[in-house]
């Protein structure tokens, strides 16, 4: 097993809640004692009390059949109707569901009555689309409020999203457009980044252009104001056929069990998987844990959860927990250094945030840049932070708590995955002493256990994190491909789900993340996979063989570095210095900016085992510029040598 962060193990503070926070906690220990003495009575609770139902369940869990799960499932609820009309049926259709910045500096708010009224129109024209409950609708867009709209439209009737991020590229968009066969793809001219309008509706165009693609129409939100080609008959402005359908539209309920969305994530092998979610354990887990973890007081927070839409926590802590919750929230389009380093801090003086949710790699930026930056604002709104997508070390989150929280607030450190649909470990505020860098304790109703390889406990040292019971949001299956999913996480350990992540449990059973022990790396909390990266650089002409490993990094956790030897054919046509530059480039081009490799040596061998298997362990050494381990099991043990003079 490659552990591959470096945890502080001498780490030993603590920190008790305090009074205050403590007095007027949404969370209470009584949760932890309902959830143990009768977990599948806690979670049909939490169902009934969160969620309203069209159709109220008589069974909480079905699981004759494992690994796939039923929950709830002879119950009907409209997850859209839960996120949006109960919430102005009951009276709040005034409060501020969406706080929205645009980068260049303009705002608009969505009350829950607007946002109900826009999601109403667009569930209209999804229909009038000849959109039905089941059929796919991929989405691209920036993080402006349409991309929130279309996914409760789509939610509404029954059909089935499937969110592109906005940074990858053409081949990945259709790559996962074609393996949900969807029908529509609802975009924007472009979208605000650093100060430029960059494109998607051109993205789209080269993603449809070549051979038949199940795609009928494009729907095109206007924002970056870029100009974009027209196919006529096939593209569609979005405002205008919005102001030609009917503004009622009634929520009819759908099975528990309806599929909600599919977003795809990176595993071992080059294919993306297309995880599965379905409908009402789905936003039970995400409503409980975003109302405890979160410590959600709906008619006073304003909450904000960094994440863009197209990943994991964006679906879950930016659409569908917090408007399940009748929260009010902030969603932000652009970066956080644009135009100043200050602009996060910025939005929460303007908004006065109260919850604010993000990644380690973000903290440990702003770390570098200094604590004079967010000193500058008035960050006393702050009353709870929170932290997710990978481990974060202990002086990022003693940083995170004094320079943003003021010093005395709590920080949860969340650990979940796009596979567990919302959180699954964390501490609950006001009720848990804090220990910075553990994520700590399984929430409510969930079990956790760390294994060795043969499934036996481990109670000190590490081993790998299991959940060992169904949880009403884990993923339904991969898109079309039921033995991947049994495979990949069922496997290993029977029917506990094996998580893929590396853990150890402490003295006081607190859980310690220790990174990814498969070829999955987290680079700025976003999950991507060794081989879809190698086989990109394999497909450029001047490749003939490539690793990529991915090698600690100060900011981002993990980077991606790639040894790649290129044919003997185009040697002296490139340097090794323009070859490099090359081959970043079109892994940027081929996958999306996010998979540029930080750096591409050229080499002219790769160490490899007798059977012919490249060692990566001995690369990640090398990157990470330590003394190269154990090279015994190399057929040629000199390679290292000569591979660690070029890299040098
Ligand atoms: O390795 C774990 C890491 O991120 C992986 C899941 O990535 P993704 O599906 O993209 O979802 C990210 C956001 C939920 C996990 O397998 N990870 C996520 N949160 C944490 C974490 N590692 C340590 N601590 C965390 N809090």
């Amino acid at each position: 097993m490659s552990v591959q962060i470096d945890h502080n193990l001498e780490e030993i503070r603590r920190f008790r809640p305090s009074p205050e926070f403590a007095a007027q906690a949404v969370a209470s220990l009584a949760l932890y004692d309902a959830a143990k003495a009768d977990r599948l009575g806690f979670w049909a609770a939490q169902a009934k009390e969160l969620l309203h139902w069209h159709r109220p369940f008589t069974r909480t869990l079905d699981w004759t059949n494992p690994p796939f799960a039923k929950w709830f499932d002879d119950g009907e609820l409209n997850v859209a109707y839960n996120c949006l009309d109960r919430h102005v049926e009951a009276g709040n259709g005034n409060r501020i569901a969406l706080h929205w910045e645009g980068e260049p500096g303009d705002s608009r708010d969505y009350s829950y009555a607007e946002l109900t009224a826009e999601v109403k129109k667009a569930a209209n024209l999804l229909t009038s689309l000849g959109v039905s409950a089941g059929d796919r609708v991929a989405i691209y867009l920036p993080m402006i409020p349409e991309a929130v709209i279309s996914m409760l439209a789509v939610a509404r009737i029954g059909a089935v999203h499937s969110v592109v991020f906005g940074g990858f590229s053409a081949e990945s968009l259709r790559t996962r457009i074609d393996d949900a066969s969807a029908s529509i793809v609802i975009t924007a001219d472009g979208g605000y980044r650093k100060g430029k309008v960059f494109p998607l509706k051109t993205t789209v165009d080269t993603a449809l252009a070549d051979g038949e693609s199940t795609v009928r129409n494009v729907l095109v939100v206007k924002r970056g104001g870029n100009e974009v080609e027209w196919t006529e008959g096939r593209d569609l402005w979005w405002r205008d056929e919005l102001a030609a359908v009917d503004a009622e539209h009634v929520a009819k309920g759908f099975p528990a069990e309806h599929p909600l969305f599919i977003l795809y994530t990176s595993g071992t092998t080059g294919k993306p998987k297309g995880i599965l979610h379905t409908s009402g354990g789905y936003l039970t887990q995400t409503a409980f844990t975003h109302k405890n973890v979160f410590d959600l007081h709906p008619e006073k927070d304003v909450f904000w959860c960094t994440a863009d839409i197209g990943w994991i926590t964006g679906h879950s802590y930016v659409v569908y927990g917090p408007l399940a919750n009748g929260a009010t929230q902030v969603l932000f389009e652009g970066t956080p250094d644009s135009p100043h380093p200050g602009r996060w801090w910025e939005i929460i003086e303007k908004y006065k945030v109260s919850i604010f949710y993000t990644a380690p790699t973000a903290i440990r930026s702003f770390m570098k840049l200094g604590r004079q930056i967010p000193q500058e604002f008035n960050l006393r709104s702050l009353r709870l932070l929170g932290s997710v997508g990978e481990p974060i070390n202990p002086e990022a989150w003693i940083w995170y708590r004094h320079v943003i929280g003021g010093g005395s607030i709590p920080v949860v450190d969340t650990w979940w995955q796009t596979e567990t649909g919302a959180i699954m470990i964390s501490a609950l505020p006001g009720i848990t002493d804090l220990k910075p860098g553990s994520a700590q304790t399984p929430v409510p109703g969930i079990e956790i256990e760390v294994l060795d390889d043969n499934g036996a406990p481990v109670s000190e040292g590490g081993g790998l994190l299991v959940v060992s019971e169904p949880w009403p949001s884990m993923l339904r299956g991969i898109w079309g491909d039921p033995e991947r999913f049994t495979e990949t996480y069922w496997e290993k350990f029977g029917d506990r789900y094996f998580a893929g992540d590396g853990a150890r449990i402490d003295e006081d059973g607190d859980i310690w993340l220790l990174g990814r022990v498969d070829d999955v790396m987290n680079v700025s909390g976003h999950r991507l996979s060794t081989a879809e990266i190698e086989s990109s650089l394999v497909a450029h002409p001047l490749t003939a063989e490539a690793a990529v490993v991915g090698a600690s990094d100060e900011t981002t956790g993990q980077a991606v570095v790639a040894f790649v030897i290129l044919k003997a054919s185009q040697e002296d046509a490139v340097s090794p210095e323009e070859a490099s530059v090359l081959l970043r480039a079109h892994v940027a081009r081929q996958i999306g900016a996010i998979a540029r490799p930080r750096e591409v040596f050229i080499v002219n061998e790769l160490p490899k085992t007798r059977s012919g298997k490249i060692m990566r362990r001995l690369l990640r050494d090398l990157a990470e510029g330590r003394e190269i381990g154990d090279t015994t099991t190399l057929s040629d043990a000199s390679v290292m040598q000569v591979i660690s003079d070029k890299v040098r």
